[in-house]
């Protein structure tokens, strides 16, 4: 196939953000993840420091935090200052101990170097709750909640910039979930007194891919918005963990721009498409594995909602299917930089994140490094690129539908600061490999490849075990024409310089 980019017309300048995680309060994501006091591998903090280094790695930019479902019924004033007592969280129906709170994520984000996310409770809490928190953060010593945070040692301001109102509460399984036009109102009313807190915030607001959630946020809050959060999961397992096979993996990349397209619209529709902004805050190929935690099924007992817990642990699940698609979404934001400013890798640690903790180590799963591999060695911003002769691949749906997909996905990008081409180029075949022929006025250039692809479609890593990481192809002389060939089942970026 031959690609082609038009060096002088930018789609745009992609934010950092996008290369974003979250971190919840779930199973061992805080808890026996990146916080575990008395580990050997823990600093002064409690913090785990190889984690902290794995994500300085990947420059993670923003980490939203505590939730996800945890957060409508989460109390922040619970977790901080001297006297914090363990509380039941009746999300995940476990006692969170409270011993990591808001103090405690504002450090482990400086020591990440990264922005802090914070997302409010808008279940069970309310605006003042929203308002208060804020304050505590922001607000340098006006005030109870301010001093509060300076008794607590935190003297000089969080400096807390981005706030999340509430986390998916248009759904049946969140707790405190609201009607659309409930949500419209509680989200006015969160911003204004939030805003009034300290007015150089950015406010998200849980919103949808559909129109009509949508719309009555955006008409009762729109001047006090800077983005519209939505999620997708796309290979769902929140009751059984069976997850698809590469190829039924590959069919969920027919068309990943679909809910970006639909918010763009109605931005558009709206004029707010130059003043709000996507905060796509939760993503992840695979949908977290809780079985029976929303259902109240009679004589269900603990074994049968905590324990298959674990089962998201397993790091054999996490192969090359992962790595494609994620390489194909993260392409997708790229093309869509002018109104995806954020996206937060759900999660980050355990659970099905990049990151896996053990008592003597961690283990970077296939997904970490794509985040290498596109935060490292791709460009900031995006080119107006198009390919000709793009390769199809037959694909099968976990429905059972049957249909083809682009078996190529090429994003061109430059850096803004030095000359240059980096192509993202992911090759989604399991078996077939493709070349693609580079038609930019480019000569006597060198040309740098680098490649995840593991060993085969089900490659991955685990303790003691590492399959999959970016790997770096000999140097090559650039001329115009000139053939690059994507191994099986690989995200590449390729580099002229
Ligand atoms: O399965 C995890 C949950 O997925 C998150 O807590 C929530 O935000 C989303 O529904």
């Amino acid at each position: 196939m031959k690609l082609y980019a038009n060096e002088t017309r930018a789609i745009g300048r992609r934010d950092p953000m996008i290369y974003g995680h979250f971190l919840e309060h779930f199973h061992r994501q805080v808890y026996d993840g990146i916080f575990c006091p008395g580990s050997p591998l823990a600093d002064e903090d409690g913090f785990r420091t190889d984690v902290i280094e794995a994500m300085k790695k990947i420059k993670v930019p923003i980490m939203r935090w505590p939730g996800g479902c945890f957060v409508s019924s989460y109390h922040w004033k619970d977790g901080v200052g001297e006297n914090r007592e363990p509380t039941f969280d009746i999300s995940w129906r476990v006692e969170d101990p409270n011993t990591f709170g808001t103090d405690e994520f504002v450090k482990f984000c400086r020591k990440v170097g990264c922005e802090p996310y914070i997302c409010t409770n808008a279940g069970t809490g309310d605006a003042e709750e929203m308002s208060d928190w804020v304050q505590y953060c922001n607000l340098k010593d006006e005030g109870r909640f301010a001093k509060w945070r300076i008794a607590n040692g935190c003297e000089e301001p969080h400096a807390v910039k981005y706030w999340s109102i509430g986390n998916e509460n248009w759904g049946e399984h969140e707790i405190g979930a609201k009607s659309s036009e409930e949500w419209g109102r509680l989200v006015l009313e969160s911003a204004k007194m939030m805003l009034r807190a300290d007015p150089t915030i950015e406010l998200s607001a849980a919103a949808l891919t559909d129109l009509d959630w949508n719309i009555n946020i955006l008409r009762m809050a729109r001047t006090r918005l800077k983005w519209l959060s939505i999620h997708e999961y796309w290979d769902f397992h929140q009751g059984i963990n069976q997850l698809t096979d590469y190829n039924q993996t590959m069919a969920y990349t027919l068309d990943l721009e679909s809910g970006i397209r639909r918010v763009r619209g109605l931005l558009m529709a709206m004029g707010l498409e130059k003043k709000i902004r996507i905060a796509f805050d939760e993503w992840n190929l695979r949908g977290w594995y809780h079985p029976n935690s929303h259902t109240m099924i009679p004589g269900v007992t603990k074994e049968d909602y905590i324990d298959p817990r674990d089962k998201n642990d397993i790091n054999s699940q996490y192969t090359m299917a992962d790595a494609i698609f994620s390489a194909c979404f993260l392409n997708a934001c790229l093309r869509n930089c002018d109104i995806v400013g954020m996206a937060n890798f759900s999660p980050i640690v355990n659970t099905r994140g990049c990151i896996f903790t053990h008592p003597d180590g961690i283990v970077l799963r296939s997904t970490y490094h794509i985040f290498d591999l596109y935060v490292n060695y791709l460009g900031d911003t995006v080119l107006d690129a198009w390919a000709e002769e793009t390769p199809k691949m037959n694909v099968t749906h976990r429905q059972g539908r049957n249909f083809d997909v682009d078996a190529v996905d090429l994003v061109v990008t430059s850096w803004s600061d030095k000359p240059g081409i980096a192509v993202a180029a992911v090759n989604k075949e399991a078996e077939k490999e493709h070349t693609i022929t580079l038609n930019f006025d480019y000569d006597g250039r060198e040309v740098r490849v680098y490649t995840v692809a593991g060993e085969s479609t089900e490659s991955y890593n685990d303790i003691d075990r590492e399959e999959v990481r970016v790997e770096e192809g000999e140097v090559m002389a650039y001329t115009k024409g000139m053939e690059i060939t994507l191994s099986p089942h690989s995200a590449n970026v390729i580099q002229i310089l």
